[in-house]
């Protein structure tokens, strides 16, 4: 790989910032300032740039504990984003695998690799995700039977997949639901004349969120945890 990927993949510069600091001989390979940004590195060679031995950062994988406030995205102007939760390197090549409302807490899955995301994201994989949902009205009795069967949203052509709603309290349900539309869990309870007033994701696939971290907490996954998906 070129030194001036390295640089790149290590610390998440851009490649005109890497071309910059290897010519202003900031960079040492083996001991060695080298100004080529062409210079081959391989796994034997010890790259040192500001003081640090750098290493390439390997594709990263989060589980987050979103706090309601904070937007799933990696900027914004009206609101903090989830990022700023995070203390990584190369932090802008992070992202989100799915989102949640702004008002809406819980488990939010966070990576560099698009392709592990989406698998977690896609509508082919049918991922169930599971959310604890808080509501206005207590849950008509209609309701296990209409999710199980598929509603019809505001504005969608086809029913929602079938999904499973398990009542805990007359005002609180767990719904697992196989899609990710736009907003829809509150739709889905809007579709039958109910509201949601709080909800909370625990669980994407078979990830559950860590009881351990609290609202505004991450922690990296687990092979096993990664490789579930
Ligand atoms: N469904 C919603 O309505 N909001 C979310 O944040 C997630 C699912």
């Amino acid at each position: 790989m070129r030194l001036d990927k390295f640089l790149c993949d290590s610390i998440g510069l851009t490649r005109s910032q890497a071309g910059k600091v290897i010519r202003a001989s900031q960079v040492q390979v083996d001991g060695q300032t080298v100004k080529d940004a062409g210079f081959q590195i391989g796994g034997e060679h010890q790259v040192r740039y500001a003081g640090q031995s750098l290493r390439l950062l390997g594709p990263r994988y989060f589980m987050l504990n979103k706090p309601a406030g904070y937007i799933c995205a990696n900027e914004d102007a009206d609101h903090p984003c989830i990022f700023q939760l995070f203390d990584e390197p190369a932090q802008s090549r992070l992202h989100s695998a799915g989102r949640l409302d702004l008002d809406t807490t819980g488990l939010v899955l966070v990576s560099d690799d698009g392709q592990w995301s989406h698998r977690v994201t896609s509508p082919r994989h049918a991922c169930a995700k599971t959310y604890r949902v808080w509501l206005a009205e207590p849950v008509a009795a209609t309701a296990v039977a209409q999710f199980a069967e598929g509603v019809q949203l505001h504005g969608e052509r086809s029913l929602t997949r079938p999904a499973e709603l398990a009542l805990v309290s007359p005002t609180e349900a767990l719904l697992t639901i196989h899609e990710g539309k736009y907003h829809q869990v509150k739709r889905m309870f809007a579709a039958i004349g109910n509201k949601v007033v709080r909800l909370h994701r625990e669980q994407i696939g078979p990830l559950q969120l860590d009881p351990l971290l609290e609202p505004g907490a991450y922690r990296p996954l687990s092979a096993e945890e990664i490789a579930a998906f």
